[in-house]
């Protein structure tokens, strides 16, 4: 059932009279890890929201050969914005619990467990019965990336994961995900493709079409990127890995 990953045939997307994704095709094997890049506004978030079954398009997407409305579990979601209603004093550890009381009344002591757990692997682990609201955005964020892995979901799809961060969570989030991405497919939104060019299998050129994909060292070019941006981004090649000139491009 695995093995067919993520199938987008033809996919548009209209926003009243504005078309912001336009017969997008992809194949995304499973397990791997994919990077979109592209401009604001290029249609990164519309794609994932697409692929979620969110937002009303056209063509067709299947995921292992179903709707993803059928396999939504075993889907974990990380939005690039979330309002999270701090109106009433919610804590940490209900965040990370949330997929677990959206199936169930009851927590048990292994849902407890699993969420120390991914609050850990995080660095929040000592935040468990703070409030949310009061927590940094960085921190929040991290939260928000353990609740992401509660629900151990076989696909994972983060759009800019990273933002807020500081650069030393960054990383490990990073190694995280490469660990965890031998057996899933991870589809991840970025502006800065840099630190990910190691651990990335497929990368996703998009601006309203996809430009270009396929593996880094092939797609991450000079001329791909002037048709991306529509400005000159120096590359910068070292053997087979490639990086985008600027420590943190945010093209
Ligand atoms: N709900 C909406 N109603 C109308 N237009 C929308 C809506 N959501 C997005 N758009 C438009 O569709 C285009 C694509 O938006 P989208 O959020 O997918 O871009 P993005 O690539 O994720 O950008 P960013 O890098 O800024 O997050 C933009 O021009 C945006 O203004
Ligand atoms: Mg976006």
């Amino acid at each position: 059932m695995f093995q067919q990953g993520i199938e987008i045939k033809n996919l548009t997307v209209r926003y009243g009279d504005y078309v912001a994704l336009e017969d997008v095709n992809l194949r995304i094997r499973h397990p791997s890890f994919v990077v979109v890049i592209g401009p604001n506004g290029a249609g990164k978030t519309t794609l994932l929201k697409s692929i979620l079954d969110l937002i009303p398009h056209e063509g067709n997407i299947r995921i292992f050969g179903k709707r993803p409305k059928e396999i939504r579990n075993i889907i974990g979601y990380l939005p690039q914005r979330e309002r999270i209603n701090t109106n009433i004093p919610i804590l940490v550890r209900d965040v990370v619990l949330m997929p677990v009381s959206a199936r169930k009344f009851v927590m048990s002591k292994n849902d407890t467990k699993k969420a120390k757990k991914y609050l850990k692997i995080v660095g929040m682990e000592d935040y468990w019965n703070h409030r949310f609201d009061a927590l940094s955005g960085g921190q929040q964020q991290r939260v928000l990336f353990a609740r992401t892995l509660m629900n151990e979901p076989h696909i994972l799809i983060l759009d800019e994961p990273f933002s807020g961060t500081d650069v030393a969570t960054k990383m490990s989030l990073i190694k995280l995900l490469h660990k965890i991405s031998k057996n899933k497919t991870i589809i991840l939104v970025t502006h800065d493709i840099n630190p990910l060019v190691e651990c990335t299998d497929v990368v996703v050129l998009l601006r309203r079409r996809v430009i270009s994909y396929g593996l880094v060292a092939d797609t991450i070019t000079e001329e791909n990127l002037e048709k991306l941006y529509g400005a000159r981004v120096p590359v910068i090649r070292r053997e087979k890995i490639c990086y985008v000139a600027g420590s943190d491009v945010h093209v």
